[in-house]
């Protein structure tokens, strides 16, 4: 059955983390660091890592396993079943699979009649997903998407690099999407940077390996993150009240009108700075950061499911989402809360 010109909701929400919780003051007997510069530059206090030390009682090691326990939560709140998924699209950056992860997830969950796919796209993953599921559902294609934000970074951080390793967390949040006879997806923009690709990457090194005379294949791996912060700090803060503001025209909303804001949980200060450009309220401004670091894409779907379940947004309430990161990328979207 088509629903040509649907509009689109979102109908659950759920999320898993790491179980082994890391302090600043852990972090501290790892690398030359303290509880004092972590809190004030990041606003960071203790991130939640997945555990891979082999422990039988762990039962989360992997990305899908992660994912999978957003992903049943999402649809338990929906109120669906697996089997009603057409869709699955996981956005990540550290899959367990090169080839993707959301096929293993979809078998995980038992979600027979969909397709799966990864979509790449960093810190800025979840609303990208946000928006690609969004076209599947308003030209008719698909009714029901789920919708996974998910990264283990803690697997790709150079542990012995204390300008990076305070920032990451491990973490998973996903929503089902839903054909709607509202639309609550108001507006979106998105954007990307290549010429700046530089400024954050988990780049794969090559290394040649000879096949037979004259002949070499790469045959290298991943290297751990590389960051330049303050390059990131600055883009982020000039770029997302930017490609916010473009959002709300296309929703044809103001700033005022922002119950929420909800940026990917990459540092405080950046919080803070965006809220502050925009002209809106601190207490505006969704944040668990200090619990679980930079979860990469999963941070705002986290979040989201926070504020959500704890009765912080209430139907209606207009929220204002922005990821931004490797690419570079960024991109925002204006959500009406509800169905
Ligand atoms: N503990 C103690 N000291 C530290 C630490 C640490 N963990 N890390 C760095 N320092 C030191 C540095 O060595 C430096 O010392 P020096 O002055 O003697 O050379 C000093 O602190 C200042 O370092 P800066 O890098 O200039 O610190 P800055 O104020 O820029 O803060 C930070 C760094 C927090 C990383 C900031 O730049 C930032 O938040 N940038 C944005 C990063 C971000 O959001 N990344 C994620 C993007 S999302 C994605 O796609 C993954």
């Amino acid at each position: 059955m088509k629903h040509i010109g649907a509009g689109i909701a979102i109908a659950g929400i759920g999320s898993a983390t790491g179980n082994l919780i890391v302090d600043n003051h852990l972090l501290s007997q790892i690398v030359e660091t303290n509880d004092e510069w972590i809190s004030t530059r990041t606003g960071i206090k203790e991130r939640r890592l997945v555990n891979s030390d082999g422990c039988a009682d762990l039962a989360v090691s992997s990305l899908a396993e992660i994912a999978a326990q957003a992903a049943q939560a999402a649809l338990a709140m929906a109120e669906i079943s697996a089997t009603d998924v057409d869709l699955i699209i996981l956005t990540t950056s550290t899959p367990d699979d090169l080839f993707g992860s959301a096929c293993q997830i979809q078998a995980l969950i038992g979600a027979k009649g969909a397709v799966a796919f990864d979509l790449t796209a960093a810190c800025s993953g979840f609303v990208f997903g946000l928006v690609t599921a969004a076209q599947f559902i308003r030209t008719g294609v698909y009714r029901n998407v789920l919708l996974i934000g998910a990264d283990i970074l803690s697997r790709w951080v150079d542990w012995s690099d204390r300008s990076t390793c305070v920032l990451f967390g491990d973490g998973a949040g996903a929503v089902v999407l839903q054909a709607n006879s509202v639309d609550r997806l108001l507006g979106f923009e998105l954007r990307s940077d290549g010429s700046q690709n530089n400024c954050l990457n988990l780049a794969y090194k090559s290394q040649p390996k000879s096949l037979v005379k004259d002949i070499a294949v790469g045959s290298g791996g991943y290297q751990s993150i590389t960051m330049n912060g303050r390059e990131v700090y600055r883009f982020a803060v000039a770029k997302v009240p930017e490609v916010i503001e473009k959002a709300l025209y296309r929703a044809n909303l103001l700033t005022e009108d922002v119950d929420w804001l909800l940026l990917h949980q990459a540092n405080q200060r950046i919080m803070d700075a965006v809220a502050q450009r925009l002209k809106l309220p601190p207490e505006k401004i969704i944040s668990n950061l200090a619990k679980y670091g930079n979860t990469s894409a999963a941070s705002i779907p986290l979040a989201l499911d926070e504020a959500v379940r704890a009765g912080k947004i209430q139907s209606g309430d207009i929220i204002a989402t922005s990821g931004f990161g490797a690419g570079l990328t960024w991109g925002a979207a204006i959500l009406r809360w509800g169905k």
